[in-house]
């Protein structure tokens, strides 16, 4: 695996023939190699689909999850209208997409619609007073927007112009604070380096017309996410930190950004140790950087952070934010790709899992970027790979997830699925008899009254629409708390025919 790490590092300044080259050599397989290189230059990953999430996805209990919408290439930022609609950003794109409101209650949006096109790779985004403000990658700008019609008017206008957007880091994220003032947090250019613009690696803050523009917090490598503690209105930023250094240093971090402090970057990581690339500097040290309130895992990649309003939650979801971790590149494992709740309690800040399943058996199916409450108390979560918004709701009486059953039932037309062609079909039939006994399958399938007969099961349904069918049974059918092995030695029972069998 190191000899992974170290073609990774090479990767990060390697042209396409060397990346051929370590193929070729052997030195990686082209597999980890073909997914690594679609994650560094942000190629678009496999779809997100019902089936992958009821696969592979989980949140903790009393929470259902469901996918709102599995069409938007390279999501990335979100932020809820007052009226309930959700406005996306894709930088990539250039533009901004409203996900209206699903009033109808399918699940889904009503309607997806371009509300800016011809952006410069705008990420931040925000609403106040009827304005939609945006930052794009070289200039803060504004445009009318009315939140009932979710139609913007006028022009868009620009609020802070000339900023720079060479090198990496190159997006820029606002928020407009409590106190009614504008909050721009814009990264590095480089990995580690000192930076020519004095405004790169900062958070500024401006009066909302964009006069009177100050940096209020410096040595923040790239601060993607912030937002405001409800109960304080305390000023969180996630970081990320520098790459190179090795699988497990230096730790990404959550600061508590407050006016004047220095952070540490580029001389100082975690809880101020001098950075090896860097010579000493003195001046540095005096400024003595204010330490992260939390350590994420090396490389984890924190992104987009937002306090929950937990009126309707557990208890433990009191004073806690959701924290979305895209996922390492820059480590021999991959590590990260999910989403973690922070809880502030009086024995500090602990981090929890979430949203987990974007990375299983080293495979990756989404990178989770940013998190949204909608008014109703609903979690929306964007994920740049796979191009999908999941929703995450809580109802505690409700078994299992949320996931509608799929529709229409009758699936015998599916395409077999891989598993299947290499599988011990007599074996898993046998199990499958013996987990069908043993759970009391028989109780409603075969015995009573009016058992719902199972023979003719494999006239209607092929094994992904029943394996679907044990995941999320109508009621009254119960929830069974199954393996995917189970489900699918289930499936060959009930499906698979010996005498047929070549
Ligand atoms: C409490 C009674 C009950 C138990 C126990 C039960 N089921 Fe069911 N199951 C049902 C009912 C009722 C349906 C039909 C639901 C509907 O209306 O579609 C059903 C539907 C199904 C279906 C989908 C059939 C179809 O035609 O769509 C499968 C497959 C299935 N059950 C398998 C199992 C297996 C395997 C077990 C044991 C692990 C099991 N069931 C246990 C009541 C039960």
């Amino acid at each position: 695996m190191r000899s992974l790490y170290i073609a990774l590092g090479l990767l990060a300044f390697a042209p396409v023939g060397v990346v051929a080259a370590l193929v070729a050599s052997g030195t990686v397989d082209a597999n980890s190699l073909s997914m690594m290189l679609n994650l560094m230059t942000g190629a678009d990953g496999p779809t997100a689909d019902e089936s992958t999430l009821a696969r592979r996805y989980e949140v903790p209990d009393g929470f259902q999850l469901s996918l709102y919408t599995a069409d938007l290439p390279r999501a990335r930022f979100l932020r809820f209208t007052p009226g309930g609609d959700l406005l996306v950003s894709r930088p990539h794109e250039g533009d901004i997409v409203l996900l209206e409101k699903d009033l109808d209650g399918d699940g889904r949006p009503d309607g997806t619609r371009t509300l800016l096109a011809n952006l410069q790779r705008p990420l931040g985004i925000d609403i106040h007073d009827n304005w939609l403000y945006i930052a794009e990658s070289g200039r803060v700008s504004k445009i009318r927007f009315d939140s009932a019609s979710g139609q913007t008017s006028g022009e868009l206008q620009t609020v802070v112009p000339n900023l720079t957007d060479d090198g990496n880091h190159w997006s820029k994220t606002l928020r407009i604070g409590p106190d009614e003032q504008l909050y721009l947090s814009q990264g590095s250019t480089c990995n580690i380096c000192e930076e020519e613009d004095q405004r790169r690696a900062t958070m500024m803050r401006f009066e909302l017309d964009g006069s009177d523009g100050e940096i209020i917090a410096t040595g923040l490598r790239n601060s993607v996410g912030f937002d405001w503690a409800p109960w304080d209105q305390a000023l969180y930023a996630t970081d990320n930190g520098r790459d190179l250094l090795g699988d497990d240093t230096p730790p990404c971090e959550l600061n508590h950004i407050q006016p004047g402090k220095f952070y540490g970057w580029p001389y100082f990581y975690g809880n101020n140790i001098a950075d090896p690339d860097m010579n000493a500097d003195p001046q540095a040290a005096e400024r003595s950087p204010t330490q992260p309130v939390h350590p994420f895992r090396a490389h984890n990649a924190p992104l987009g952070i937002t306090f929950l309003e937990a009126s309707e939650l557990p208890d433990t979801y009191t004073k806690s934010a959701l924290v979305a971790l895209h996922g390492s590149w820059n480590r021999s494992s991959l590590d990260g790709y999910k989403v973690v709740s922070l809880h502030w309690t009086p024995a500090g800040i602990e981090e929890r899992d979430f949203l987990t399943g974007f990375l299983r058996d080293g495979e990756i199916s989404g990178r989770p970027v940013d998190v949204a409450q909608a008014p109703d108390g609903s979690i929306y979560i964007s994920d740049d790979y796979a191009g999908a918004i999941y929703r995450v709701t809580y109802e505690p009486d409700r078994e299992g997830s949320a996931l509608p059953m799929p529709q229409p039932i009758s699936r015998l037309d599916e395409t077999p699925p891989q598993w299947l062609a290499n599988a011990d079909l007599p074996a898993m039939a046998s199990s499958g008899e013996m987990l069908y006994q043993k759970l009391g399958c028989r109780s409603c399938h075969d015995e009573g009254e009016n058992p719902s007969r199972l023979d003719a099961l494999s006239t209607r349904l092929g094994y992904s629409a029943t394996i679907n069918a044990l995941a999320y049974p109508q009621a009254p059918m119960p929830v069974f708390p199954l393996s995917d092995t189970e489900r699918r030695e289930l499936a060959v029972y009930l499906l698979w025919n010996p005498e047929s069998a070549d």
